[in-house]
């Protein structure tokens, strides 16, 4: 019989040295039901993670396997060369969700890819390589997305064709911002903004890419209108604005379908991945056909829109309309909030509860006087005391120290409290 511990010399020999299984003690998922997964040593634990938030409506999901196993029996791939029917009946649903003018989908295999796609679109449609990122962003490993990435832990190169400004972004509690409440970052973003178009720009800049809630930066919420505001400026001088959903999409942030919407804009692109195929290999980019006809040379993609992932697609996307989860998103969401709050302001090495719907975070600090230190060794402690205690979280932030709690949106309300009790075990195991 395989065991975590076999599997994990197997892993560390034949993988990339620079990957780093989660854990002391790493473990193998062998099985998921709904909310639920089991090691190969048998051992269960509550997944309040869905694999980076990507089994979205559960594992072993009726609906998706019965799609995938109907798309499975007739062809498994073709290509964009090829008329495949699930690819454009997902394209078709996808366009018109989004809520963009004129949408057109192109389909990759990853959220990396996705907005690598998104920077060329924005690059050629606008003639320029300037563009814009957001401190504490992450947008993915690849060449051109590493460019866009606010996160030193997770560069591994800083060499693009990109030209990249950085814009003060949504994170606080460590920064420069600290204390800075709501009412006034968003003017104080737009001004930093301004000065960069002045100072770092020649103003032809090409787009402007952010995650609507920072995602790997550790679920930092900017006030709703934020990216509202910068687009404001940001139109005078044409440059597109890229939302990355790739965490905030399908109704994760519970408020709104994308994560964009909560700033009372519409995007020239956006994007999106993990999710959406609730496990299988789907991602892509929306924007106007304008932009998309920017690219004039031959172009193609062998797995983008595969007809197993896009049947897989379109019944995560149905399932996740037909049941109102989103709506399920807000509920559990403000649930799990309220469950965590009072051992949250007790806790003095707990700096921050945040979050919104699904997206909830908990950083973890310390203090020196009136400053606050990130405190990754706690935070590493808190993850290993949930994984003690039977329950699945991420590990988030540019220091490390925030802890991600992101169920299924089909979580009920029975595992919300089930997961409640699991963390305060695990906060109360490391007073
Ligand atoms: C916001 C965001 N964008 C892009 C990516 C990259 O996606 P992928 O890992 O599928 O390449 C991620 C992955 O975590 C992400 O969180």
């Amino acid at each position: 019989m395989q065991t975590n511990s076999s599997l994990l010399n197997r892993y560390l020999s034949s993988m990339a040295p620079y990957l780093k299984p989660l854990y002391d003690t790493p473990i193998s998922i062998d099985q998921g039901d709904g909310s639920y997964v089991w090691d190969v040593e048998g051992v269960e634990y509550l997944d309040f993670f869905g694999g980076v938030l990507t089994t979205m409506i559960g594992h072993n999901n009726s609906e998706v396997t019965k799609a995938i196993e109907s798309q499975a029996n007739k062809v498994l791939h073709t290509s964009t060369l090829y008329l495949s029917e699930p690819m454009i009946e997902l394209a078709e649903e996808i366009a018109a969700i989004s809520g963009i003018p004129d949408a057109r989908v192109f389909f990759t295999a990853s959220g990396s890819e996705a907005n690598d796609t998104a920077l060329m679109l924005a690059t050629n449609f606008r003639s320029s390589n300037e563009v814009l990122a957001v401190r504490n962003s992450y947008h993915g490993r690849t060449f051109a997305t590493q460019a866009v990435t606010g996160q030193s832990t997770w560069l591994a190169s800083r060499i693009s064709g990109l030209s990249v400004n950085y814009v003060q972004g949504p994170y606080r509690l460590s920064s420069p911002f600290e204390g800075v409440p709501d009412e006034n970052i968003t003017e104080m973003c737009v001004a930093d903004l301004q000065q960069i178009m002045d100072t770092a720009t020649t103003g032809e800049v090409a787009c402007l890419i952010f995650e609507p809630i920072q995602g790997v930066g550790g679920y930092t919420v900017p006030p709703d209108g934020f990216y509202g505001s910068m687009q404001k400026i940001l139109s005078n001088y044409g440059a597109l604005i890229i939302s990355d959903e790739v965490q905030t999409g399908w109704g994760r942030t519970g408020e709104h379908f994308w994560g964009y919407q909560a700033h009372g804009i519409t995007p020239d692109m956006l994007t999106f991945a993990k999710g959406v195929g609730n496990g299988t290999a789907l991602a892509g980019v929306v924007a106007r056909a304008e932009i998309m006809e920017s690219i004039n040379a031959l172009n193609f993609s062998t797995f983008g829109g595969n007809p197993l992932s896009a049947a897989a697609g379109l019944a995560t996307l149905r399932y996740v309309v037909e049941n109102n989860l989103q709506d399920n998103a807000k509920t559990m969401g403000s649930r799990l909030i309220t469950g965590l709050e009072s051992v949250a302001e007790e806790t003095t090495w707990i700096g921050e509860l945040r979050g919104r719907g699904l997206m909830i975070a908990l950083e973890i600090v310390n203090h020196d006087g009136d400053r606050v230190i990130p405190d990754p060794h706690k935070a590493g402690e808190l993850l290993e005391a949930c994984k003690d205690n039977g329950i699945l979280v991420g590990k988030a932030g540019v220091y490390g120290n925030v802890i991600r709690i992101a169920p299924m949106l089909t979580v009920t309300e029975e595992e919300i409290d089930s997961g409640v009790s699991k963390i305060l075990k695990a906060i109360h195991s490391i007073q």
